[in-house]
């Protein structure tokens, strides 16, 4: 089988670091090794006493002050909306009208969805992103080109249609609630765990479901194992208000779901920018989890999320971070770390890059109920990883020299001033399907 062995410094997480001090989160070594075999890690640990270790038929690669870590996890975004990023000057469900339904309707088309399925995928893995968790548009077609492109690349993605029967343009809406479970068993018999695949049923939001549809989204979700449930919750003020108006028995947005049968594993809710103390206390305790969707809520003007209050120590909820493209503005994660810093830093609450980090790759692995397949570097697990790269931009090697080799202080420049640029490598189940500088001498062999 395939073999492969990177040399650097190696860092994951083994717990989360906002329950337990950093130093029994960390993982790292300073001089490290990962070795890989069909797809799974087989060793992870210091170069020097492993070194002899090594198959000579091993593809074996140098990257000497990178950072080797697990493969960002992106838990919330929208692949069909790739092509409206960047739609200028509304909130949420104007924009939705004028922007994102329109884009949606081109999904239609089998070439349309192809073609955007691969670019999207790409950018996925030049932004060091291996997993995802993504809305796809109402037609099935939308969502068979998605996991073509995804498997076709070895990738771990969740993803499902969406369903919606109400408020959209009627071209965009489910024929009905009977032809929309048809079709959504249809998907999961074919997709659910074809590859490395798995089918997250989708009901889009309250305001696009009847209650019939909602209850629908439960049966599906329940009706086989492993399957996710997501959707949005409490993103925009507008919203939250429309939601009551169309559910007035429900004691708030999150108790819509609720009522419906759309709390518990696995269920992962995208933004919950105004989720209340006791809507998050009931996240909680339904072990459901949130997609923090930073760029988005800035450039919708939704809000700011509170992290301190999601990661309470009492009641935390686990949380993953999402680009939430196209009302999201960047596919990179690390941008997404930056964006989440700020709107801490506004909430007198400085997170801090461990935290950020772990965010981004084990704390969206067990969003996605896959934390015991990626996101850690341990023996066993699948060989998602990628390798950043912290003299990547003239500024971002100035002050790396500065922080000495101080890890922390070296995350932290990476998260608030990286991007693509500083990913130099994606590897996804052992396999380089990314290599930043191929264009000049490809990977350093030793
Ligand atoms: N709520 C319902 N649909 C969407 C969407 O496509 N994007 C965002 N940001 N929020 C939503
Ligand atoms: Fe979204």
């Amino acid at each position: 089988g395939s073999l492969t062995a990177v040399r650097g410094r190696l860092l994951w997480f083994g717990d989360d670091p906002f329950l337990t001090c950093p130093s029994k989160a960390v993982h790292y070594y300073e001089d490290g090794l990962l070795v890989c075999e069909d797809g799974k890690i087989t060793y992870a640990g210091p170069y020097e006493s492993a070194r002899n270790a090594v198959p000579p038929r091993a593809t074996f690669v140098h990257y000497p002050n990178h950072i080797i870590m697990p493969g960002f996890v992106d838990t919330h975004t929208h692949y069909t909306q790739t092509g409206m990023i960047a739609s200028y000057g509304e909130e949420l469900i104007e924009w939705l009208e004028k922007y994102a339904y329109p884009e949606e309707m081109k999904f239609r088309k089998k070439e349309y969805a192809d073609k955007v399925a691969n670019l999207f995928c790409d950018e996925l893995l030049r932004n060091g992103t291996t997993s995802a968790l993504v809305m796809c548009a109402t037609y099935p077609q939308s969502v068979d080109a998605l996991f073509e492109a995804s498997n076709r690349r070895g990738m771990r993605l969740a993803a499902g249609k969406v369903l919606m029967d109400r408020n959209a343009p009627k071209e965009l809406l489910d024929e009905s609630v009977e032809e929309a479970k048809r079709q959504t068993e249809k998907l999961i018999d074919k997709w659910h765990g074809n590859g490395r695949s798995v089918y997250a049923v989708i009901p889009r939001f309250a305001i696009s479901c009847t209650s019939e549809m909602l209850y629908a989204a439960s049966e599906l979700w329940k009706s086989r194992r492993g399957l996710l449930m997501h959707t949005h919750v409490s993103e925009n003020p507008d919203e939250i208000a429309k939601v009551r108006c169309l559910f007035p028995d429900a004691d708030g947005y999150l108790d819509v779901y609720k009522r419906h049968g759309l709390l518990g594993k696995g269920a992962i809710f995208a933004h919950g920018v105004h989720l209340t103390l006791k809507e998050l206390a009931t996240c909680h305790k339904k072990q459901s989890a949130l997609a923090h969707c930073p760029t988005a809520n800035l450039f919708l003007g939704s809000g700011l999320f509170s992290l301190r209050d999601a990661k309470r120590r009492a009641r935390p909820v686990e949380v993953g971070l999402g680009t939430d493209v196209g009302a999201g503005t960047s596919f990179s994660v690390l941008a997404l770390m930056n964006e989440a810093y700020k709107i801490a830093a506004l909430k007198d609450y400085p997170v801090d890059a461990v935290r950020l980090f772990y965010l981004a790759t084990l704390g969206g692995a067990r969003t996605l109920r896959m934390h015991k397949k990626i996101g850690k570097l341990e023996p066993g697990y699948e060989a998602d990883f990628i390798v950043l790269d912290p003299e990547a931009t003239p500024v971002l090697a100035n002050r790396t020299r500065k922080s000495e080799g101080r890890i922390e202080e070296l995350l932290f420049a990476l998260a608030t001033l990286g991007d693509d640029r500083a990913v130099e490598a994606t590897y996804v189940a052992g396999r380089l399907v990314h290599n930043r500088d191929k264009k000049k001498s490809g990977p350093r062999q030793n």
